[in-house]
């Protein structure tokens, strides 16, 4: 099958089918029976699942507190808003951070010294920051696709090395100064000495708990702790003190090996990783990517890596300390006690939620540089009489050391019995009430294949449907209404569905009707109100089961009513995808990522272009608050 039909999770799915059981495996399946471990203990009705939103119908609600009216679905090659709301581009896929770097050219789609000073390709995750009166946005390159990267080469595949470079170059976060020009807009502050790309070259540090562990030792790093650049960063966090936290998702599709035929560890097959090449070619170009010659490099990625936004000749810090795994976001709360709290979740079906408090508490006025340095880290156990817990992963709990829990982290969590789950994405926490939500953006083999986590395949209480193709917003409130609480209440807050072409469970919850349905949540956060966004990365097909949702969108959720109202359609064939405000919160930031992936789109430029991810800049045109 030609790689370029297929999603990133179908390709990795293909060459790499996850029901195998390792060795590794079958270690964890034997302690864990030795523990006597029980499964799912009792079972409710669907409905007892959807606390909150009960009161709904599948009509809207007339009463809200939005400030827009909703948006109709369609399947326009363009940004769609509310009356009364604009936009306006920041910045897109190769537009250069510094004045000597040519403009962005259709012909050419740049080089890898053009790309590596400008502005990465499929922008995800970003934050905002202020500091003496500058301005600086942090946002993740995550990725690129063939077809648009190399769509000027014959069959979309790299001509040459440059070609391959210029695709690694395009990875990584950039880090920029912004500035509003006399109409009021943000733009890129060109030259800024604050300008920095971080790509998968880029000096970084291993720190904390696996920092020096034999696994995570190369030929080039005897030391274990001094690794290069960071690449697939999906979702972000910001910490109150002021640092950007890039997330390392499916950092296993950059390696292979020359040799086809060479067999990967269990350990790595866990992560997905494999012989064969999804496309980037990156071992081509450097042995780093070969797994068969560096078998530990691939420990050396999957981490929460955190950055001063502020100094570009800081070294990024990657913090073993939250775990390793396909690192969707990082949401990070202060606990009552002042311990730094931070929320991950694992994309993949049937992985894992979790839960990383650390040892040190925060001084909204010290030093707070490594409180994300140690800490403790716990997997999510739900349980279907609505309750759940937070399950430490200790070495007595896992029979793993603390440096192994922190590398091989998926099989510490499936050792204690989590929770498998509908491939958690973003984690959002409420600033205004003490619970948090997360995206299950979907799992198609919910109940029909094994999961990989390890736990029973069937439908349980947060991830209730089998073969889920639409996926779900999980809502819990922790106990005593803290954050380092080891246990909480759970409910589910949206299923999303169409009531349109189904009557069952696939309907979806009563807070979804025909005027707002949607597939596939993903991107998540609350703005300063607690009015929470929903970004969306699924199927735009807009026919069968998806008919009638259009292109992929966002919406904004009312946690206290249910009601959720769609407030922008995105161009054909994008991923919406990263949200942030200005600090004065009259300016939304948006992120576009991938139109015309299949190549049916000429966003934003129009015509004959090149399509191009970017950041979008979304105001009233009263010029009022925006969330
Ligand atoms: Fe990069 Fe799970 O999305
Ligand atoms: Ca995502
Ligand atoms: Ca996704």
């Amino acid at each position: 099958m030609d790689r370029d039909d297929l999603t990133f999770d179908e390709y990795d799915e293909l060459i790499n089918p996850r029901a195998e059981e390792t060795d590794f495996d079958v270690i964890v399946e034997t302690a864990l029976s030795r523990r006597g471990f029980l499964g799912g203990v009792l079972s409710f009705g669907l409905g007892s699942f959807l606390v909150g939103t009960t009161a709904l119908t599948h009509q809207a609600n007339a009463a809200d507190r939005f400030g827009f009216a909703q948006v109709a679905a369609n399947t326009d090659d363009t940004i769609t808003l509310p009356e009364g709301f604009e936009w306006q581009p920041v910045v897109q896929w190769g537009d250069p951070l510094w004045s000597d770097v040519p403009d962005f050219d259709d012909a050419t789609r740049g080089t890898a010294a053009s790309q590596a000073r400008a502005f990465g390709d499929n922008n995800d995750g970003m934050s905002i920051f202020t500091k003496a009166g500058r301005t600086v946005m942090a946002i993740n390159n995550e990725y690129t696709n063939r077809s648009i990267l190399w769509g000027n080469r014959p069959d979309n595949k790299a001509a040459d090395s440059d070609d391959i470079e210029k695709g690694m170059m395009a990875h990584g976060v950039s880090v920029f100064e912004v500035a509003r020009d006399d109409a009021g807009h943000w733009q890129v502050v060109k030259d800024s000495d604050l300008n920095r790309r971080i790509t998968p070259r880029t000096e970084m540090d291993l720190t904390g708990p696996a920092a020096g562990h034999d696994l995570l030792k190369t030929d080039a790093d005897a030391t274990g702790t001094k690794t290069l650049g960071t690449w697939n960063n999906c979702g972000n966090g910001e910490t109150p003190w002021g640092t950007y936290l890039t997330c390392e998702e499916n950092f296993n599709g950059y390696f292979s090996a020359a040799d086809e035929t060479h067999e990967v560890s269990g350990e790595l097959k866990r992560y997905g990783v494999s012989s064969k090449d999804w496309g980037y070619g990156w071992a081509e170009v450097d042995d780093r990517f070969d797994v068969a010659k560096n078998p530990n490099e691939p420990n050396r990625a999957g981490y929460i890596v955190e950055i001063d936004p502020f100094d570009p000749t800081s070294i990024p810090k990657k913090r073993t300390a939250l775990g390793r795994f396909k690192h969707e976001n990082a949401a990070v709360v202060i606990a009552p006690n002042g311990k730094a709290v931070v929320y991950l979740g694992d994309d993949e079906r049937g992985e894992f939620l979790y839960k990383f408090i650390s040892h040190g508490v925060y001084s909204a006025t010290g030093d707070n540089t490594d409180l994300l340095e140690n800490g403790d880290l716990f997997v999510a156990k739900f349980h279907d009489d609505l309750r759940g817990q937070w399950l430490a992963l200790t070495p007595d709990a896992t029979g793993m050391s603390d440096a192994e829990i922190r590398i091989h982290t998926r099989q510490a969590a499936s050792s204690v019995g989590a929770t498998t789950m509908d491939r958690p994405e973003w984690v959002a926490v409420n600033p205004t009430k003490t619970e948090a939500y997360v995206a299950l953006t979907n799992n198609k083999n919910r109940g029909k294949k094994p999961n990989a986590g390890g736990d029973e395949t069937s439908a349980n209480g947060p991830n209730p449907r089998d073969g889920n193709k639409y996926g779900q917003i999980l809502r819990w409130i922790p106990d005593n209404e803290d954050h380092a609480s080891t246990e909480f209440e759970w409910n589910l807050f949206a299923l999303a569905g169409n009531p349109d072409v189904h009557s069952d469970a696939y309907a979806g919850s009563p807070n979804i009707n025909a005027g707002n349905m949607f597939n596939s949540p993903d991107g998540m956060a609350f703005d300063d109100t607690g009015l929470l966004w929903i970004q969306t990365d699924g199927k735009y097909s807009n026919e069968g089961d998806f008919a009638g949702m259009g292109n992929n969108q966002m919406l904004c959720g009312d946690t206290t009513t249910g009601e959720i109202r769609r407030f922008l359609v995105g161009p054909k064939e994008c991923e919406v995808t990263g949200v942030c405000w200005s600090p004065d919160r009259r300016t939304m930031f948006v992120g576009i990522q991938h139109p015309g992936e299949k190549g049916d789109s000429h966003f934003p430029a129009g015509g004959t272009s090149v399509p191009r991810s970017g950041v979008f800049a979304i105001r009233r045109t009263d010029g009022g608050l925006i969330g």
